[in-house]
């Protein structure tokens, strides 16, 4: 059964990121589904060890991009990568000894978290870094806060523009 459902406006046009994404949908589906057919602890450690191990790659991937393109929001994007894989190493932990079950709620927090940080931070990231390279916006990434946050980085980059042209002209 299928809890983490693909769609095209969680698409950002890079297709490491976006093949990555879909992975981290997948294994989301196959925790819910161990999950729901009663499988054993083992075999749910397993999937949520997957899940974070997979998880941590990914974020190195973006993590990567973004110092590379300079991307002026890196630190909030990292922490919220780091936010993230506390909470789930933590899950993770909790579950091993004991004192946590699996259940539809965690699933659907993993979820949630997931289509919002999409949505929301990886698609600015990832628009900034096709602007830079001179490539097109897909036209589902234009709308609402995915264009606000890219006319915030943008203002935030004439900003840091401007300051150094400003301390240049001093020195
Ligand atoms: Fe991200």
């Amino acid at each position: 059964m299928t809890i983490a459902y693909w769609h095209e406006e969680y698409c950002t046009g890079n297709p490491l990121v976006d093949q990555q994404h879909q992975n981290l949908f997948k294994i989301v589906n196959s925790l819910h589904d161990a999950m729901m057919q009663g499988k054993g602890k083992q075999r749910l450690k397993e999937t949520l060890d997957e899940l974070i191990k997979y998880t941590v790659e990914h974020f190195v991937t973006e993590e990567k991009l973004m110092l590379q393109y300079n991307y002026p929001y890196y630190r909030d994007h990292k922490r919220k990568h780091d936010e993230l894989t506390a909470q789930v190493s933590n899950l993770a932990a909790e579950f091993d000894e004991g004192n946590l079950l699996l259940n539809a709620e965690v699933l659907h927090f993993l979820n949630e978290w997931l289509i919002h940080h999409i949505k929301g931070e990886d698609l600015a990231m990832i628009n900034f870094i096709r602007k830079k390279q001179n490539l097109s916006i897909p036209d589902y990434s234009q709308k609402d806060y995915h264009q606000n946050a890219l006319a915030k980085i943008e203002a935030a980059q004439a900003l840091i523009e401007q300051l150094k042209k400003s301390l240049k002209s001093k020195s």
